[in-house]
């Protein structure tokens, strides 16, 4: 039998491939350390598990609305007034989903088809292109690069625009750079009447800086966030999506179509993670506020080269242009030779081929041994 997907050319995801192989060597006794992973290594907060425990205690394991449960929605639409002072989301624009992911889909389902194209930026968060793949379009790149502060420029997106172009996706705070997009630009991309898909899973975890939605300067956009990240729920598979009104109805029919609603129990679980895990989700990010510190900190006295700092997320992009023109080689390389765990940026497009990034969802401890390991072993080449 033979997979027709492979006629999509779905390429893999890299960071998986080296944190297996890490795991491996773990099991073989090696001194391993995971930078690779992009995920946060605290549990979920107490009060969001109690509400799942309580939830199935109740019996609340059944198929919900195929938008979401009425009261997440509804707390849902509160934090983007209490967050961003965002007002008028009603309800029925949120679609609650497995995670941010199916989201991401269902959104470029929404607005393209075969043929039809979508601007990524380059680099880009690995799966988007694969997304886009999946739904008989094709990706269209523009590439940002350190001299801009990995900035889009609308200008950029306007030139490679074409008939075909059926939406933008952008993501602020970006993987893999941690950037976040300024206001002119935010502004200026909205100015384009392109309709946009934003990306903001990494929200709340923006360390320098002010995060702002897209919401705050256009309606036509559809706004991807979710649970896993600022409040350490990945795998709850928890996410959502905000849509205009007039694409509502077609994304809850794909979702009624495919998943039919997201996990009842971790819905649930949303509702206590927006309304109570506020100070625990606030102390995981000063943790990872420090952690950025100490990672950027270690780095320069190593004589790595970041060429710009990140704002949000857990990630920090490393030029390694001096030693690489393959970046998947040299982190099989580092993890060989060092146990250490960083993803190859190919894994993020061409534009990062030169570049490994590094995640900083780890100890200081273990932040500061993996990058004198790597700078040493780097610095060896
Ligand atoms: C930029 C970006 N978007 C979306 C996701 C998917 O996250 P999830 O499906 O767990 O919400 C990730 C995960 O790493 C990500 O980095």
């Amino acid at each position: 039998m033979e997979a027709v997907l492979t006629n999509l050319s779905i390429t893999p995801f890299l960071v998986m491939d080296v944190m297996e192989k890490a795991n491996a060597l773990a099991a073989q006794g090696r001194s391993v350390i995971h930078l690779e992973v992009g995920e946060p290594d605290f549990d979920t907060p107490a009060c969001v598990r109690a509400a799942a425990a309580r939830a199935m205690a109740e019996g609340k394991t059944h198929y919900t609305h195929s938008l979401g449960v009425p009261e997440l929605r509804e707390a849902i639409c509160e934090h983007y007034l209490t967050t961003y002072g965002v007002r008028g989301i009603d309800p029925e624009q949120i679609l609650v989903t497995a995670g941010s992911s199916p989201a991401l889909l269902i959104a470029m389902a929404c607005l393209a088809g075969t043929g039809d194209e979508i601007v990524l930026t380059d680099p880009y968060y690995a799966c988007y292109p694969n997304f886009i793949r999946v739904l008989g379009a094709s990706p269209r790149f523009v590439p940002t690069g350190g001299g801009d502060r990995f900035q889009l420029d609308p200008q950029k997106v306007a030139r490679a625009r074409n008939a075909s172009t059926k939406a933008l996706v952008i993501n602020s705070p970006a993987n893999p750079t941690g950037v976040c997009l300024d206001e002119d630009h935010l502004r200026g991309l909205c100015s384009l009447g392109l309709p946009i898909i934003s990306d903001e899973i990494y929200h709340g975890l923006v360390y320098t800086g002010e995060q702002h939605t897209i919401l705050e300067y256009t309606d036509d956009a559809v706004v991807i966030n979710g649970f896993s990240k600022a409040y350490a729920m990945t795998g709850w598979r928890l996410g959502w999506a905000v849509f205009p009104k007039g694409l509502v109805r077609t994304a809850q029919k794909i979702q009624q179509n495919l998943m039919i609603c997201a996990p009842s129990l971790a819905q649930w679980a949303g509702i206590a993670a927006l309304t109570e895990a506020d100070p625990e989700v606030k102390r995981m990010k000063r943790v990872f506020a420090q952690r950025r510190l100490v990672m950027l900190r270690e780095m320069a006295a190593h004589g790595l080269n970041v060429e710009v700092e990140p704002d949000g997320a857990f990630y920090v992009l490393v030029n390694m242009a001096h030693v690489t023109g393959d970046s998947y080689r040299l982190a099989m390389d580092i993890l060989d030779n060092t146990g250490v765990g960083v993803t190859p940026g190919i894994d993020f497009g061409p534009g990062s081929e030169r570049y490994i990034r590094f995640s900083y969802a780890n100890s200081e401890a273990n932040i500061r041994e993996g990058v004198s390991r790597v700078a040493g072993y780097v610095g060896s080449l």
